[in-house]
């Protein structure tokens, strides 16, 4: 969603704020803009665009702009339309400027309040609350810090701020709540960013700022004060995503990338695991083993994809550790009345490791009493493992396409490892069952790329699918998250209307929709379900329906005019979920180019989502 990116250096700012906005572009936006200060003129000047930041980039140049000193924004419309009037930076009284990303609660009592000292308002935005009341404080004789500390305390909400002020030309000041910010460190020069990609030519050393943080920065410094006003160390880190990982590269789309990248990011992932020979519950945190010994159920937290790859999980846990597995929508476990039990592992689930839903619900499973936390993440120091007690990181590498695919294998990978380690620990995993899953990830990368090379045949597959507006999609056991997951994809890139059943659930209504209009795709993996599935088909097959099966090399699927096969290779047992994905994922990738949709960024559709 919104993205932020600023700078204070000894040479222009400009071509580093248009940088660092279009490395955010991947988070969704409607909009973009930048403000900085022209020390020459004594202004603040801003442009701002609705559209690409390309635009908004043309407009910059067009009317040179240059500065030591500026912000940039890209904006995902929340309150407000999305209109230039709307788009960030604001600006109070043509003095200050600011970006905003999170939502401000209390806006209507403050932008009243606001009102009535004489501010006017030319936006719709909560945003715009937040530059008056710097700039009131600021009228009050405060510094900018000051006036930012003071203008915080009255905010109800989340945010990252980043501000500039014409009459302070060497500094810029931001604060967080609720929102990620971070400050980067460079020679001479330092930046403020909401995601470090936004800054990663400029810099890998960056202070996460905590909760309540407020910061100072100059050419030559950074002063971080936390919640208190009091001033603070914070922890330096160094940044290890790759430049690579951000760009394109030999591919088309980012999409296409982060599939192909799928054996590499599960090698990675599963690194920490075969450096320790084995499962152990050192390889989530140093208090591990007391957290998980004696746990008794376990209940995932997620949203979307990583939703998908819980219920997975769920299969596994059950089955693999024999202890309840729950696995819920974050966004609706936080607004249900839950029976805690202390004794649960709460594992949420998130890409992005922002997504406030996900976030919630954790903080509501804590505020139950449930200390046992676990985040699975492909985020370093993001919101989520940071309030998590334990925490398991995917080496996906920076996923950039709106849909999700290497996150989601990858994460899976993640929960195949937690659920093993917690047989291990309550004595359900005997030494050679041990080694035959630890040989079963050690050659999952190989059948990841095998299933990779069904491109060709996919290809001729989602051709068909471009011409269709709805598709259904089965799968039984836990090969039903990743007909859910196919369905997911389909409809988020290429926008055909796309629903996943358990098989079984067929005949009890949507069976009505099978005519040959209808594609349906069926994961038919061998094993034991396989019988079932087949006779799944046949109950399609007798409406006329079209099939487009993925089956296993050694499944002896019939083909037939109506029963199209592609045979995947040979069952990967208990982690056939995970090369099953690989093929469902290349259908929508393909049906979407197929379709000309703007595959990498979706419509209405934002890549972390950091709103309710
Ligand atoms: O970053 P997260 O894993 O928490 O994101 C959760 C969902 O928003 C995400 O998986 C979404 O469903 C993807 N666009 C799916 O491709």
């Amino acid at each position: 969603m919104c993205g932020i990116v600023g700078a204070i250096a000894d040479r222009d700012v400009v071509p580093v704020l248009i940088e660092g906005l279009k490395r955010l572009e991947y988070r969704g936006y409607d909009s973009a803009g930048i403000a900085v200060v022209d020390a020459n003129a004594g202004d603040v000047r801003r442009v701002r665009r609705t559209g690409r930041v390309a635009e908004m980039e043309a407009a910059a140049q067009a009317e040179h702009f240059a500065s030591r000193l500026g912000i940039g924004h890209t904006r995902w419309a929340t309150h407000g339309g999305v209109t230039e009037g709307n788009a960030h930076p604001h600006v109070s009284h043509g003095e200050l400027a600011l970006v905003h990303n999170g939502i401000i609660e209390n806006h209507d009592e403050q932008r009243d309040r606001l009102r009535k000292l004489g501010y006017a308002f030319e936006s719709q935005t909560d945003t715009e609350v937040i530059a008056h009341l710097i700039h009131y404080y600021r009228a009050q004789g405060n510094s900018l810090l000051a006036a930012l500390q003071h203008a915080v305390k009255e905010l109800r909400g989340a945010y990252a701020i980043a501000v500039i002020d014409k009459r302070d030309p060497d500094r810029m000041v931001a604060a967080r709540m609720g929102c990620p910010l971070l400050v980067g460190l460079g020679e001479g020069e330092n930046f403020v960013a909401s995601d470090v990609s936004a800054i990663v030519s400029s810099t890998r050393r960056v202070i996460f700022l905590e909760e309540g943080d407020t910061a100072e920065l100059t050419r030559d410094g950074v002063k971080v004060f936390d919640a208190n006003g009091a001033e603070i160390q914070r922890d330096v880190h160094v940044s290890d995503v790759s430049l690579a990982s951000l760009e394109l590269g030999p591919y088309r789309h980012f999409m296409q990338k982060e599939i192909h990248e799928q054996p590499r990011a599960v090698a990675d992932t599963i690194e920490a695991v075969m450096d320790n020979r084995g499962f152990s519950a050192s390889l989530f945190g140093a208090d591990a083993d007391a957290v998980m010994r004696d746990v008794e159920a376990v209940q995932i937290l997620a949203c979307g994809t990583s939703y998908y790859a819980g219920l997975v999980a769920r299969y596994w846990i059950e089955s693999i550790v024999g202890i309840p597995c729950a696995v819920d929508i974050a966004s609706e476990y936080r607004y249900r009345d839950v029976v805690a039990n202390p004794k649960q592992l709460v594992v949420t689930i998130s890409q992005s490791g922002e997504t406030l839903d996900t976030m919630e619900a954790l903080k509501y499973a804590k505020s139950l009493g449930h200390e046992r936390t676990l985040s699975i993440c492909n985020v370093p120091e993001s919101a989520i493992p940071r309030a998590s007690r334990l925490v398991y990181y995917t080496r996906a590498g920076a996923e950039i396409g709106v849909a999700s695919t290497k996150a989601f294998t990858t994460q899976l990978v993640a929960l195949f490892t937690l659920t093993c380690t917690l047989a291990k620990l309550r004595g359900k995993l005997d030494g050679d069952i041990e080694q035959s899953h630890l040989e079963g990830l050690r050659q999952l990368p190989g059948s990841v790329q095998h299933a990779l090379n069904l491109e060709p045949q996919i290809v001729a597959w989602a051709e068909k699918f471009a011409s269709k507006q709805h598709a259904l999609f089965l799968g039984r056991g836990m090969h039903y998250p990743i007909a859910l997951e196919g369905a997911l994809k389909l409809k988020e890139i290429s926008y055909i209307h796309a629903e996943a059943y358990p098989a079984g659930e067929l005949k009890h209504g949507p069976l009505a929709l099978v005519d040959s209009d209808m594609p349906v795709v069926v994961i038919a993996p061998n094993d034991m379900l396989l019988e079932k599935v087949k006779s799944n088909i046949q109950e399609v097959r007798a409406r006329g329906g079209e099939m487009f099966v993925f089956a296993d090399a050694d499944s002896h699927f019939g083909e037939s005019e109506q029963v199209h096969v592609i045979r995947t290779p040979r069952h990967v047992g208990v982690l056939s979920p995970i090369v099953h994905a690989i093929p469902v994922q290349l259908l929508a990738y393909h049906a979407a180019l197929a379709r000309g949709t703007d595959v990498d960024k979706p419509r209405n559709l934002a890549k972390s989502v950091t709103v309710e």
